[in-house]
């Protein structure tokens, strides 16, 4: 059976398996090796590892994806796909979106590294004025946190037709909302420490695309920096990604049914939720600092950083001095786990009201 007749949940749980061999172990062995015996396909660590590829088969196999490249984290993948542009290239981007991919375009374009055009990915228009005489598109849909929603499809098929690079942060969404390479979007990039591993104890990226080429020169990248992942990262990232369905679907449910809570509280504004996906931001009635009674206030959830683990989490954005200033000081960004519904509202509420 080819992968294109398996679904999502089949695909997670069975690519990047070992051979079926009779006495075989079904999980890959973590390779502890930093050099092989000349005349294999794998020669040094930082060229390849046997515990990386399985994991990148199945990542490929969600994202129908050709090939897919781990990388130490999701800044080292984003950095990877921006080193590929030539100095000064103009590139489209959102004004909001993830802090780290924020600052980095930030400097790129300061240093004149990059001549970074930010748009409001959500006003296509916008989007489509920019694109002219631009070499790159750079989406992340929806956008962190404010979680505004791009026309993906129409963006990306305009900034194709006008012969564009594009890349997508597909780390909110997950493959099992939207694959963006079937828009036409030439790279794909995860910060697979979120959904994908699923149990916040590990850092890594990775990048997908369909196109030989382009894979071998971010395999080139990914040699030459050296941002290469760890055996047992990826190891633990492929046992996750075995139940990134069930767990997704679950806090999906969850979080969907937490908007309309949130949005009748009478101590909360604001609710954004895209319609899908497992992170909601609000708005609490009061100032950053009831704002961050209300994160310290629960029992349950967690006052950190970070989304897409098994545990909820949240945190008042702001308290970053580099998240940007047009995020309301009392924004807070939820994610949502995988607990009972009954104890998050319960927690939520609580802390709503103690604070
Ligand atoms: C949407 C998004 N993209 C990229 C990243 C960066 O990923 P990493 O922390 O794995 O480097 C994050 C991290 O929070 C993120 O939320």
């Amino acid at each position: 059976m080819t992968n294109e007749h398996l679904h999502p949940e089949t695909l997670a749980v069975s690519a990047g398996r070992p051979a079926h061999t009779a006495g075989a172990g079904i999980n890959v062995p973590i390779s502890l090796n930093s050099t092989f015996v000349a005349g294999g396909p794998i020669n040094y660590g930082r060229t390849g590892n046997e515990t990386w590829q399985p994991l990148e088969e199945a990542i490929s196999a969600l994202e129908e994806a050709e090939e897919t490249l781990l990388f130490s984290s999701g800044m080292a993948a984003i950095t990877a796909v921006f080193s590929l542009l030539p100095h000064g290239a103009p590139v489209v981007a959102s004004h909001e979106g993830y802090s780290g991919t924020m600052a980095l375009l930030k400097r790129y374009h300061a240093e004149a590294r990059l001549e970074v055009r930010f748009v409001d990915i959500t006003d296509t228009k916008e989007v489509l004025s920019q694109l002219q005489g631009a070499a790159f598109l750079w989406v992340e849909s929806p956008t962190n946190p404010g979680l505004g929603v791009a026309e993906v499809a129409v963006i990306i098929g305009e900034a194709k037709k006008r012969n564009l690079g594009v890349g997508f942060d597909n780390t909110f969404a997950t493959p099992l909302n939207q694959k963006p390479l079937t828009f036409g979007a030439d790279v794909v990039m995860h910060s697979v420490t979120k959904y994908l591993a699923g149990h916040s104890d590990v850092i890594l990226g990775s990048l997908s695309t369909k196109d030989p080429a382009l894979h071998a020169r971010l395999h080139d990248v990914r040699v030459s920096l050296g941002s290469i992942a760890g055996p047992f990262e990826a190891w633990l990232a492929l046992r996750g990604i075995r139940t990134f369905p069930l767990r997704f679907a679950r806090a999906q449910s969850t979080a969907a049914a937490l908007v309309k809570k949130l949005k009748s509280h009478t101590s909360v504004s604001n609710v954004r939720y895209p319609g899908f996906g497992a992170i909601i931001s609000f708005e609490v009635k009061g100032d950053a600092v009831a704002t961050e009674r209300v994160c310290d206030g629960a029992t349950l959830i967690l006052n950190a950083t970070s989304l897409g683990g098994v545990e909820t989490t949240w945190e008042r954005r702001r308290r970053w001095e580099r998240e940007s200033h047009s995020v309301p000081e009392n924004l807070i960004r939820l994610s949502v786990g995988c607990e009972h519904i009954d104890d998050l509202w319960a927690d939520i509420d609580s802390a709503l009201k103690k604070a």
